[in-house]
């Protein structure tokens, strides 16, 4: 077969990540290899993400750049993938006429068939149908040699509509992959060396509808966590309004479930949550905070949180400061809203200004900044178990990688190290990572 090059250049959340593996892994069938850089490429990919202006914006000058690269080299061919190919379709093609092909979020199985229509006749390939079935779900992603750690989608879509949010119109109604078929490629995983799983979905606490076996979200930790050799368990994004208390128990049955979980908040007054139809008080969203830190005590808790949603006002924003100095986040992502072309969000009035918005995202960052260092330091003398993911960027005798909640470690040690499980106490403690000393024996 004839060698050709591919390079993909991803953006957007973990489940465009493990789309562009999953794609890699299918068009290598095809007789592509990665390439490292876009210059060396035959078929460059986009996978583009919608959530914000912003990152749409990101693309679009991305694609500007591949402009000059096409001029150069007539053969090339572009495609754009994601949640911008998803909803601009055709009009992608017209602000960007180099592009070959434009494929939806429910087509990443008919790429290479789309690959082969393009070139016939000279305009581009756009193919953005919704199917009743995902087939891209279920293609399995060789994990690159080394690596212990591996994505696993378990369903697509979401039902939620949040007032400010696209996802459901891009990625479309919820679906959840089979338990069979889920544990079968966790098993083949392990096979290959992967000792820790993340479970990719929009909402994976509402896993299991429509699937053969009925199992739900906590069935199915409980199925991965008898794998032999998958020694770390955990999932994205996690909805508050959905979190069972089953699946806190999860954590105190299931050894290899890490604790941590990103439960995204949003906002820290009632009608703010109410007005972006998040289905859940913030009442309901402590209650649920303390019952989850009685269920694993050290549990770390990330989140996210959109300052100067329509109407907010500075009492509103208030109440998220209050819930954060009340819950003491481990990490948090904070974003300044953005209208999205379809949402419900995008009807409403009262705009908070660009400024007050700004402002509001300082104050709410400089405030995680101190609750990040503090729960940060509260690890100091720990020891902490480790999974060993590769060597330090800092300096070549570090090794780094992950406490079960999820907190980067660096420290001294050997390379042999690198996939494996140690244990460190931690001396350090800083904004992004900590510091540990290696205790022997090492495993
Ligand atoms: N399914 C996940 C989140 C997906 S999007 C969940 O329900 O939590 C990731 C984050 O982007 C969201 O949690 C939200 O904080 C942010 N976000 C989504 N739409 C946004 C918008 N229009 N403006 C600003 N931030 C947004
Ligand atoms: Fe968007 Fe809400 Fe669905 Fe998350 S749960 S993807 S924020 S609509
Ligand atoms: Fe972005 Fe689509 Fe993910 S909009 S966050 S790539 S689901």
């Amino acid at each position: 077969m004839e060698k050709k090059r591919l390079y993909i250049r991803t953006f957007g959340c973990q489940m465009n990540v493990h789309d562009s593996e999953q794609l890699a892994a299918l068009l290598a069938y095809e007789g592509y290899e990665r390439a490292d850089r876009p210059e060396e490429a035959d078929l460059i990919v986009v996978n583009t993400c919608s959530i914000r202006e912003k990152a749409a914006q990101k693309v679009y000058s991305e694609l500007g750049r591949l402009r000059s690269l096409k001029s150069l080299k007539p053969g090339l061919r572009i495609a754009v993938g994601g949640c911008v190919a998803q909803q601009r379709g055709r009009a992608l093609l017209v602000a960007a006429p180099h592009v070959d092909l434009v494929f939806g979020t429910h087509q990443l199985a008919s790429v290479p068939r789309l690959l082969n229509l393009c070139g016939h006749g000279g305009a581009g390939v756009v193919e953005t149908a919704f199917c009743d079935r995902v087939e891209s779900l279920a293609i399995f992603a060789p994990p690159p040699h080394g690596t212990v750690s591996a994505y696993v989608t378990i369903m697509q879509g979401c039902n939620n509509f949040c007032a400010y949010c696209v996802v459901p119109y891009l990625r479309g109604r919820e679906q959840s992959r089979s338990g069979r078929e889920i544990i079968a490629e966790i098993r083949s995983l392990a096979d290959l060396g992967i000792r820790e799983v993340t479970l990719l979905g929009q909402n994976v606490n509402s896993y299991g509808v429509g699937t053969p076996e009925g199992m739900d979200f906590p069935g199915l930790i409980r199925e991965i966590g008898a794998v032999s050799g998958i020694e770390r368990i955990r999932f994205t994004t996690s909805h508050p309004k959905d979190l069972s208390a089953d699946l806190m128990q999860c954590f105190r049955e299931v050894e290899s479930l890490c604790g941590h979980i990103h439960l995204p908040v949003q906002a820290g007054s009632n009608r703010v949550l109410a007005r972006m139809n998040r289905g859940y008080t913030r009442e309901g969203y402590l209650d649920k905070v303390q019952r989850l830190r009685d269920a694993c005590p050290n549990i770390s808790i990330t989140s996210d949180i959109i300052v100067g949603f329509p109407g907010e006002t500075e009492a509103d924003f208030r109440e998220t400061l209050d819930l954060m100095g009340k819950i003491r986040f481990d990490n948090l992502f904070s974003f300044k809203y953005s209208r999205r072309e379809g949402t419900a969000a995008m009807k409403m009035t009262e705009p908070v200004a660009e400024e007050v918005k700004s402002e509001r995202l300082k104050i709410l960052q400089a405030l995680q900044d101190e609750h990040t260092q503090e729960r940060n330091r509260l690890s100091i003398g720990r020891v902490e178990e480790i999974l060993v993911e590769g060597v330090s960027r800092a300096s070549s005798r570090h090794l780094t990688g992950r406490t079960r909640g999820n907190k980067i470690v660096n420290f001294a040690g050997e390379e042999r190290l690198i996939g494996r499980t140690v244990r460190c106490r931690i001396t350090e403690a800083f904004l992004h990572s900590l510091r540990g000393e290696l205790q022997l024996p090492e495993a």
